[in-house]
């Protein structure tokens, strides 16, 4: 089921200083900004040769990385995002396997204007997964 690794996603507090940390202390080319109010974060994404890091930082009152950020006040580690074919089939071989895929269990368009949806950490070893059909 799963393909590549997407991204890696980091949930920072502040996403200009983190912008300017992978740019200039690391050496990283760093997309620009892009809010996606639907998902409640803006992002950058940290171009990498083999795959990408997802920089996010909470938008809006009701942000679903408000908790995590609060629990992690530096920032963490946040979501790894694993590439599907078919992520109808996805969600449905993993629901009939007893996984909970996270809101209303159809999939929302995210950042690169593709469907994706999110699986319980619990389910998966403490780590949220998201999925994303390329
Ligand atoms: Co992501």
């Amino acid at each position: 089921m799963l393909g590549r690794v997407n991204h890696i996603a980091i949930a920072v507090p502040d996403l200009a200083a983190a912008t300017a940390s992978y740019r200039d202390t690391l050496g990283a080319h760093v997309s620009q900004a892009q809010a996606l109010p639907e998902h409640g974060v803006t992002v950058v994404f940290v171009e990498l040769e083999n795959t990408k890091v997802e920089l996010l930082e909470p938008l809006g009152a009701d942000s679903p990385i408000t908790a995590f950020l609060a629990k992690n006040p530096a920032g963490g580690m946040h979501h790894i995002c694993y590439e599907v074919e078919d992520i109808i089939a996805a969600r449905d071989q993993l629901s009939a396997a007893g996984a909970r895929v996270l809101g209303s269990g159809e999939p929302k368009i995210g950042a690169h204007g593709k469907p994706v949806l999110f699986l319980h950490p619990k389910d998966f070893f403490g780590t949220l997964i998201e999925l994303e059909q390329v």
